[in-house]
Order: structure tokens, then C-alpha cells, then sequence
């Protein structure tokens, strides 16, 4: 590791000491956070490359400043890669590659078109849907989306998935200008050509938020959202395992409005190093060894939600169409947060999550599976039993230790460092670090050539 932080390990130790934390606790945990991955060495050469220098505002062959020859170049193969990743045509379709990340990529898309205080709707955040399609609670504007916007949600069913009757019902009564579709936590394919026919009954713009499982479309895994929608927004960095980004996918008759709540209307520069990482990350995603990699995600998912059944957890749509995994705790009767913090303990990264029937958003009654970033790592759907198993372990361990110390957090996260259960925890926690060191992990001193995407 040193040898690529030369320069940082003798400038500034301190931070070089962080970055060497942080390392190891990638590398030797489990991490199940379904909005991560671990991004390949290639998209980290360009991260660290001198093309961050550069101010490039404006678009290729328009720009504010001189020096963007190359610029231009690096910008107009990322448009070009992006729009041939998800099969469009460049006589209907254009890409905004410039939004610095997902929630801003939002914003700009919906300030393109929308005025302050028209209405939208998206799938609600405790339903599975995201903060920027507009979240709020009760009177609390959480989310400027929900400031700038008149917001109101649809959500999922007892069952989990969408109530598309109640979204129609509510979306003809509310005349929302825009229908947001796609989510966080929501493990199953959306009806896009039902979302359009309720737009079209209405006269409402069609958005998809793809960010989650833009892998997947990409690699036809599951159904494409451009037929149906006016335009598509996605960050790069989960499933499509790029860099920390975002792009606008845009119909060409909207191309000016998009481009220019981008920029000017949003963001000053563009961050072109984080540009030409997407446009590496992009070339991969065409690849079969990158729909390999998604299907194999897919089926980890499967193998996960099914194990977890058989230890008798609820999983919510009993099962999965994607990476996400969502596990409903209720009848269990331990909330979400504490599940995270015993994985914690060990080195396990998941998050708590609400699912139906939660009635309050500070202590949801689930968490959240994802199988993306273990599956780069080289996990199989023999690891998925082998990881079901730890996880009930685990769960049981809390609901035990909630019997003894009672139901506050505070007091269950005093527990797992008594002595009574110290070591427990220490010991689940290093037979965690033996068993995944050996996998793979994406490092600029890895060599490029063992990434499971360009493997033969
Ligand atoms: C569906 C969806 N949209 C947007 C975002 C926001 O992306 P970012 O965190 O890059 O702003 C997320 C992030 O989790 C997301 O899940």
C-alpha cells in the first residue's frame, strides 16, 4: 500500500494512518451495504489522475475556460460509452455525465423542467424509495426536494411490493407534474409501463432513478426504464461499481433544459478525473464478464434471501428480482438498529432499514442485504449459506442479550463490550478477518489483471 502513497505516507502520516485504517477495514470485513462496491483499480488510476487540474465549464467544444482539447476528448467518450452501456439511440436519447453524485443529478434534472412548488411523487422513503424524490415527515421538510417541491408519496404494501392501485388513485386526485420511479431499498422490478400510463393519463413527466440497479439494465438482467421514461437519473458507484458520480440520461428535445440546470444552474466545474473513471468503469460494464458479475450478484441475493427464509425470517416480496435483500425483523421482535450494531461489532457493514408496518422512522424494523460488493470480492453462493448462518448467529446473540439487558441501544451496545460477551464478539470478528483477507480486493497495488471482470 505504501508504494502508492509514497508521497502521502511521508507528507502527512496522519492521514496516510486513516487511509491504512480505513484499508484494512474493507478489506478484512464483510460488507454488505447494498449502495457500495468495491471499484476496480483502473476507475482508481483515474480518481488519482492529474485530469482533477483541469476547469472545464461548459460542455465539450463549449467551454469557459482554454486548455480542454483533451478534456473534451475524455467528456465525449464518457457521453458516447454511457448512451452505448444502456443501448440507446443517440437520435432520441442524451447523457449529462457532469453531476458530481445521484442527489444532485436529481435536483438538476427536476429544476430543468419543474417549477418551485409543482407537485411530484415518489415511492416513499420508508417504502424503499430515496430522501431526493422528495422525503418528508409530518410537517418536517427532511428533504429541499420536498421544500422546493409539493411532494407526496406512494408506497409499498403488506406484501412489499409497490401499490400501484393506490399510486394511480393518488396520482389522478394529486395531478403531480412529475412520477418519480426506482428506489434504495426496493428489491423488486418496477411496472414502468404502468407508471407511463398513469403519466399519460395525467399529463405528468416519467423520471426513473436507476441509481441502485443500473448494473442490471445495463446488462438486461432486469427490464429497461428508457421506453417508457422522459428521463432517467443514476448514480455510478453501486451496482455499476464505477466512481462516486452521477449522470442524466435525457429525451433529445430536453437536452438544453437538462444540460443547463447542470451547469450553470447547479454546479460550477465538472470533476473530470471522476468523469473518466465513469467512462472506464462504462467500457467494462459492456463486457460479458460485467453481466457475468451481475448475474452472479443476482443469484447470491437469491441464495441469501432463500437461507434466510429457512432460519424463518421474513423477507420482504419473499425474495429478490436484484442485489437488495430486505429482511424484515418484526417478528422477531429486535429492531434493525441494534442487528447493525452487533455486525458492526464484527466487522460486518449492513444498515437498518424501514419496512412495512414500521411506525417510526428512528427505529426501523429491518435492515438491508446487498450482495454487490461481496460478489466483486469473489463470494459464492456457497459463502451466501456460510454468511446466512453467521448472520442468524448473530441476530440470536442479540435477541439474547436484549432479554438480559433490556431494549434500549445504549444498553445493548454496553453489553457486547462486557466481559460477558467481549470475546464472543472478538472472536466472531477474526474468524470474519480469516475468512475474507484471501478474497480479492480492488487495490492500485493489486495487479489489474486478477479483477474477476477481466478474467478469462
Ligand atoms: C435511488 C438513489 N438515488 C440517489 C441516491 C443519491 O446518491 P448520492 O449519495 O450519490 O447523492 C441514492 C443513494 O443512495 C439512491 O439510492
Amino acid at each position: 500500500m505504501s508504494s502508492v502513497f509514497r508521497n502521502l505516507s511521508r507528507r502527512d502520516p496522519k492521514l496516510f494512518e486513516i487511509i491504512k485504517k480505513e484499508y484494512w477495514r474493507q478489506r478484512t470485513g464483510i460488507e454488505l451495504i447494498a449502495s457500495e462496491n468495491f471499484t476496480s483499480p483502473s476507475v482508481l488510476e483515474c480518481l488519482g489522475s492529474i485530469l482533477t487540474n483541469k476547469y472545464s465549464e461548459g460542455l465539450p467544444g463549449r467551454r469557459y475556460y482554454g486548455g480542454n482539447e483533451f478534456i473534451d476528448e475524455v467528456e465525449n467518450c464518457c457521453r458516447d460509452r454511457a448512451l452505448n452501456a444502456f443501448k440507446l439511440n443517440k437520435e432520441e436519447w442524451g447523457v449529462n455525465v457532469q453531476p458530481y453524485s445521484g442527489s444532485v443529478a436529481n435536483i438538476a434534472c427536476y429544476l430543468g423542467f419543474l417549477k418551485l412548488h409543482d407537485r411530484i411523487m415518489g415511492l416513499d422513503l420508508p417504502s424503499g424509495g430515496h430522501l431526493s424524490h422528495g422525503f418528508y415527515i409530518g410537517d418536517k421538510k427532511i428533504n429541499h426536494t420536498s421544500s422546493m417541491f409539493e411532494s407526496l408519496p406512494y408506497q409499498i404494501k403488506e406484501d412489499g411490493y409497490i401499490d400501484y392501485e393506490l399510486m394511480e388513485d393518488l396520482a389522478m386526485r394529486f395531478r403531480p407534474k412529475l412520477i418519480i420511479c426506482g428506489g434504495s431499498a426496493y428489491p423488486r422490478d418496477f411496472d414502468y409501463k404502468r407508471f407511463r400510463e398513469i403519466c399519460d393519463k395525467i399529463g405528468a413527466y416519467l423520471m426513473c432513478d436507476m441509481a441502485h440497479i443500473n448494473g442490471f439494465i445495463a446488462t438486461e438482467l432486469m427490464k429497461s426504464p428508457f421506453p417508457y421514461c422522459d428521463f432517467v437519473t443514476t448514480t455510478t458507484h453501486k451496482t455499476l461499481r464505477g466512481p462516486r458520480a452521477g449522470m442524466i440520461f435525457f429525451r433529445k428535445q430536453f437536452e438544453k433544459q437538462i444540460n443547463d440546470s447542470v451547469f450553470p444552474g447547479t454546479q460550477g466545474g465538472p470533476h473530470q478525473n471522476k468523469i473518466a473513471a465513469v467512462a472506464t468503469q462504462l467500457l467494462e460494464v459492456q463486457t460479458p464478464e460485467f453481466k457475468d458479475y451481475m448475474t452472479r450478484v443476482r443469484d447470491n441475493a437469491r441464495v441469501l434471501a432463500d437461507e434466510l427464509q429457512k432460519f424463518g425470517y421474513n423477507i420482504s416480496t419473499d425474495g429478490t428480482d436484484n442485489h437488495i435483500v430486505l429482511v424484515n425483523l418484526r417478528n422477531k421482535k429486535i429492531t434493525g438498529s441494534k442487528i447493525e450494531t452487533i455486525c458492526e461489532a464484527v466487522n460486518i457493514s449492513i444498515n437498518k432499514n424501514a419496512v412495512f408496518g414500521d411506525t417510526s422512522p428512528l427505529s426501523p424494523g429491518g435492515i438491508r442485504l446487498g450482495t454487490s460488493a461481496m460478489t466483486t470480492r469473489g463470494f459464492n453462493e456457497e459463502d451466501m449459506k456460510k454468511l446466512a448462518n453467521l448472520l442468524n448467529g448473530l441476530i440470536e446473540l442479540a435477541i439474547e442479550i436484549q432479554e438480559k439487558y433490556g431494549k434500549k441501544l445504549v444498553d445493548f451496545k454496553k453489553a457486547l463490550k462486557s466481559d460477558e460477551y467481549a470475546e464472543r464478539i472478538q472472536s466472531v470478528k477474526f474468524g470474519i478477518q480469516m475468512w475474507v483477507s484471501d478474497y480479492y480486493f480492488p487495490d492500485l497495488h493489486t495487479q489489474v489483471d486478477s479483477h474477476p471482470a477481466l478474467q478469462e
